[in-house]
């Protein structure tokens, strides 16, 4: 986990919870409109992967345990954990790619709905993500992995000052690499080489050398809207389509996008294909189903997209017609920490994964509602657009007072609590009861986070060991915890 040099512990903040009078007139828990959708609550649960998919993207009965416990809080609105509209092998994450997939999220719709009593609205976030392979050993990549050209043997004549690197056969140039130091390794490969050997090959919306990475904006769009029909077949009340993070069209909006056809480079063209896509999408689910949209305030990175090319893209998209917008920042691939062999970089591992689920670990802003300003100055330019677009904030928000003081101040119209609520599924209920007290809080040490980054079951460190022995309880893989907060 990265974090700042010579961090600050921070303590949770002291917060007085309201009575149930107090809840019941407070901004949080009032209606609001979503398009044409009213939600009952100011309160939402964004996505968060369980890693509880089959491991060809069915739903299964450990998914519907999960969604089922965080209905049972009755937030506003949880969104469905992002799931993939490609159908490619992609591990136990969900996928909506083809219809095979309908009735196990129709399943999952039916669950939430009767275990909130129809209170909370249920979205299903949309995400395409391109290849990201395991970093190899050095000699499988030397020897598998690596096409030898004439620009490697001209960097070893130089590296070596041996002239029969121009003759040596291919077997000869890669045994010697693979056994090579560090240093003549960077002199000989290229920068992209160099990646692919030591954090492992990753796919970039910039290869427009392939076809099917150059074809993309033919494809996704249809791809994202078959999808968003899947989505409302399903029941689901509306869709979030991931233009957030590390994935492709987070990379389409971004200030490092170079590309030359018309798809990258200035702000429009950024935009171009994240509104074709929504444009395709709306076609296919009509006016009346909610699509919104997850992005970026601000990437993070080096030569990433600031705040002003959010406040560009916020406006764009509300006026496209977009019914929500939800933000988020950073979590990218381009500050991650270099993996262990055989293992996939993971974008939440650098400075940028920090801002993205920032911890208690930190500077002197600290995490709790640390992505507010980013949020404020978003909100005031689409309203200020003539736009009344509800825009979500996230990130560290995490009790009552903070909340509503959000909303009170108008700097969001709705506010998302992702670690809190895994911490406890009820905290929305316990506070609209006036029993605040009883909440189990986050304490924003990340071990839900590092659970993701391995690939394991996500579950929380207050709870995850509770009562293992109550009847019938589900335990993960390793079955040292337990799957679903225990009730209280
Ligand atoms: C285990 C875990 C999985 C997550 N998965 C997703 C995801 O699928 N899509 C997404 O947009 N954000 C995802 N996030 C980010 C959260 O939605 C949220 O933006 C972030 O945790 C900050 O909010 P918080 O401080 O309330 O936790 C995930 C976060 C966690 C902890
Ligand atoms: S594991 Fe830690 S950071 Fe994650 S929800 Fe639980 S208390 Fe919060």
């Amino acid at each position: 986990m990265w974090h700042t040099e010579n961090p600050i512990r921070h303590a949770l903040p002291e917060t007085n919870w309201p009575t149930a009078e107090e809840a019941a007139g407070s901004l949080l828990f009032q209606l609001i409109q979503i398009g044409n959708l009213a939600l009952r609550s100011r309160t939402w649960i964004p996505a968060m992967v369980p890693w509880r998919a089959t491991a060809d993207g069915f739903v299964t009965d450990a998914n519907l345990d999960w969604y089922r416990r965080f209905a049972r809080g009755r937030p506003g609105a949880i969104v469905v954990e992002a799931t993939g509209i490609r159908d490619v092998a992609s591990g136990p994450l969900l996928r909506i790619s083809h219809d095979r997939y309908i009735p196990g999220l129709r399943q999952l719709v039916e669950t939430v709905r009767r275990a909130s009593d129809g209170q909370t609205r249920l979205f299903v976030q949309l995400i395409d993500f391109l290849a990201v392979k395991r970093r190899p050993e050095k000699s499988k990549f030397f020897q598998r992995f690596f096409t030898v050209t004439e620009l490697h043997r001209h960097a070893l004549i130089e590296a070596t000052g041996e002239t029969e690197w121009l003759e040596k056969s291919e077997t000869a140039v890669r045994d010697f690499l693979a056994g090579a130091p560090d240093e003549l390794i960077d002199a000989a490969l290229d920068e992209r080489e160099r990646e692919s050997l030591r954090y492992g090959y990753r796919e970039r919306i910039t290869d427009t050398h392939l076809a099917h990475i150059r074809e993309l904006p033919e494809a996704l769009p249809k791809m994202f809207a078959a999808a968003a029909l899947r989505a409302r077949e399903a029941g689901f009340d509306g869709v979030e389509l991931h233009y957030a993070h590390a994935y492709t069209m987070a990379s389409f909006l971004s200030r490092r996008n170079n590309r030359t056809d018309g798809y990258g480079g200035g702000l429009d063209n950024r935009v171009r294909l994240p509104l074709e896509v929504y444009r395709a999408v709306r076609e296919r689910v009509g006016d009346d189903y909610v699509v919104g949209v997850r992005f970026l305030a601000d990437e993070v990175i080096e030569n990433g997209s600031r705040i002003e090319d959010a406040v560009y893209f916020g406006k764009e998209f509300a006026r496209a017609g977009f019914d929500f917008l939800s933000l988020s920042k950073g979590g990218k691939f381009e500050d991650a920490k270099q993996p262990k062999i055989n293992h996939a970089v993971y974008p939440y591992t650098g400075k940028s994964g920090y801002e993205c689920m920032p911890t208690i670990l930190s500077d002197e802003r600290g995490p709790f509602g640390r992505n507010i300003p980013l949020a404020v100055t978003i909100k005031r330019a689409v309203n200020g657009a003539g736009f009344q677009t509800p825009v979500i904030a996230s990130g560290g928000i995490a009790n009552f007072e903070q909340a509503e003081e959000i909303l009170q101040r108008g700097e969001a119209d709705i506010v998302a609590s992702a670690r809190q609520s895994l911490a406890d599924p009820d905290w929305f209920l316990k506070i609209l009861t006036g029993r605040g007290q009883e909440i189990r809080r986050c304490t924003f040490t990340n071990y839900c986070e590092g659970l993701d980054q391995s690939h394991k079951q996500v579950t929380c460190k207050l709870w995850d060991r509770l009562q293992l022995d109550e009847a019938g309880v589900a335990l993960s893989d390793d079955k040292r915890r337990r799957l679903i907060a225990p009730e209280d």
